[in-house]
């Protein structure tokens, strides 16, 4: 039987690229829990696949806490799931197109048990065009809901459980941040603490203006309680999450800025600290500063830099030169000599010219990153980038993002073999996914390490000899002291 659809709110780009000045409000108090909805839950089952970035993995992270609220136990298993969520990325084209296969598969399993419940959130969901698609096309979603619609979930999955509708409630303008949802953290080794939402730059090339709306700091009071209580509870890393932490406070405070609240941050005592993502735009030297200050900060900064072309720089609305990234990355190595340094960079921008590929080549050669994340452009509907009339050919493309795969990877390989015989400070994780024997974890400038050592030592810091070095991994010894 063909539900019914209960079209809440649809999403609008235009709506969402819009920025005012009206202070956002905090909500402290968001989650509402159906008393009907917890009578129901107390034996059913979830499983959510996560895509895309680290915002997401934090987004799933709440949507598991609030399903537990209701009741909810998390399964791995497909088929013992009575609720199937999928968290979507929106940043390529690829991203989408693995979610649409997923989706696609998912259809056996609704046939097979009509109670299952099929929700996707995300990203993706603020995109019209992707809703209509799976409003017109994919009928065996029950739900669709957007990244400011996560408080609500509880209330909507009630409405697609008791009133036997499909939902669809995407807002596209972000309303309140809020505080205090409950969450269900995957790791007790590390931990990740938004502290803004958003993000105002507008690169021309990227959805995520659009997709997560205007940039929302939170109270530095907030995030630095919630980082006290991680500490009480042992946990040994904290990353500070946002798209642009450089830009964190602006639209709080006047004098309070990322390094004033990196600085607050690290006083928790904190065993590490970490910080994700950085613009070279809103760099400043107080953060260079705060970082050679505090022993617990780790000597480590992702910079993407997305092009080595000032020209490209310029159509990608980066607003620095290749002049003054190189200049950043010169004062960064000066202040705090053994930094580790990763990038992003996209290969093939719209009638990016060979000319333009060699200055991203040389980038790269002068940076000597120890990793880079290296990404084909990939047209977002609704960007100016994607009005651009583009004569680059897909081949050429290709064979440019092989060139710079091959120097990366050199890069890289020269750097992680330039490890070997030292001892490393690993924080240990867990076990290796690929193999049992061998403990993981990362060294303060990020490094990953699989080693042999001791298994009663995950969650502590140890040393370790490093015997070989891999692309983008260490092999190495446990050494006691
Ligand atoms: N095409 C390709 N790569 C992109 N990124 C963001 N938008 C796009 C796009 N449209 C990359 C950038 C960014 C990283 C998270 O993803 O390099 O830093
Ligand atoms: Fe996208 Fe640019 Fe914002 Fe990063 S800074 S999220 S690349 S718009």
């Amino acid at each position: 039987m063909k539900k019914e659809l209960d079209l809440r709110s649809e999403p609008s780009l235009a709506e969402a690229a819009k920025r005012s000045k009206t202070p956002f409000k905090i909500n402290y108090d968001a989650l509402i829990i159906p008393e009907r909805l917890i009578a129901y839950c107390a034996n059913k089952k979830y499983l959510i696949r996560t895509y895309g970035c680290q915002a997401n993995v934090v987004d799933s992270e709440n949507i598991k806490g609030i399903l537990a609220k209701a009741g909810y136990s998390e399964t791995e298993n497909l088929e013992e799931a009575d609720l199937i969520i999928l968290n979507t990325c929106a940043i390529r084209e690829n991203a989408e197109d693995k979610v649409f296969g997923e989706i696609g598969a998912l259809k056996r399993l609704k046939k097979a048990n009509n109670d299952l419940i099929i929700a996707i959130g995300g990203c993706m969901m603020q995109e019209p065009t992707i809703v209509k698609k799976i409003e017109k096309i994919y009928p065996q979603v029950d739900l669709v809901f957007g990244t400011h619609n996560i408080p609500s979930l509880l209330t909507l999955l009630d409405e697609v459980i008791f009133e036997k509708k499909r939902v669809i409630e995407v807002y596209s303008k972000e309303g309140e941040v809020f505080e205090n949802l409950p969450i269900v953290r995957s790791s007790k080794v590390k931990a990740s603490v938004n502290i803004q939402y958003g993000c105002d730059k507008f690169c021309t090339y990227c959805i995520v203006p659009y997709t997560r709306g205007k940039q929302r700091s939170r109270k530095k009071e907030d995030i630095i309680k919630e980082c006290e209580e991680l500490v009480a509870l042992g946990y040994q890393e904290i990353t500070l999450l946002g798209q642009n932490v450089n830009s964190y406070g602006k639209d709080l405070y006047e004098d309070y800025t990322f390094a004033s609240l990196l600085e607050d941050v690290a006083k928790t005592n904190i065993t590490r600290l970490r910080f994700m993502t950085s613009h070279p735009w809103d760099f400043t030297k107080e953060m260079f500063v705060v970082m050679s200050k505090y022993k617990n900060i780790c000597p480590f900064i992702h910079l993407p830099i997305q092009s080595g072309s000032d020209d490209v720089l310029r159509r990608m609305g980066r607003r620095y030169t290749l002049e003054s990234y190189k200049a950043l990355v010169d004062e960064l190595r000066r202040l705090i000599p053994n930094v580790g340094l990763s990038t992003d960079i996209i290969v093939g921008f719209p009638n990016e010219t060979e000319e333009d590929f060699q200055k991203t080549l040389e980038a790269v050669e002068y940076c000597q990153y120890d990793s880079a994340f290296t990404f084909i452009y990939s047209p977002r509907e609704g960007t100016p980038a994607a009005r651009i009339k583009d004569t680059t050919p897909m081949e050429v493309k290709h064979e440019r993002f092989d060139r710079l795969l091959k120097l990366v990877n050199e890069i890289g390989l020269k750097k992680y073999g330039e490890c070997v015989g030292k001892v490393m400070e690993v924080l240990v994780e867990g076990t290796s996914k690929k193999d049992e024997t061998l403990l993981t974890g990362y060294t303060d400038t990020m490094k990953l390490v699989n080693f042999h050592g001791n298994p009663n030592h995950i969650g502590k810091i140890v040393k370790v000899k490093i015997t070989k070095g891999h692309l983008f991994y260490l092999s190495g010894e446990e050494v006691n002291d």
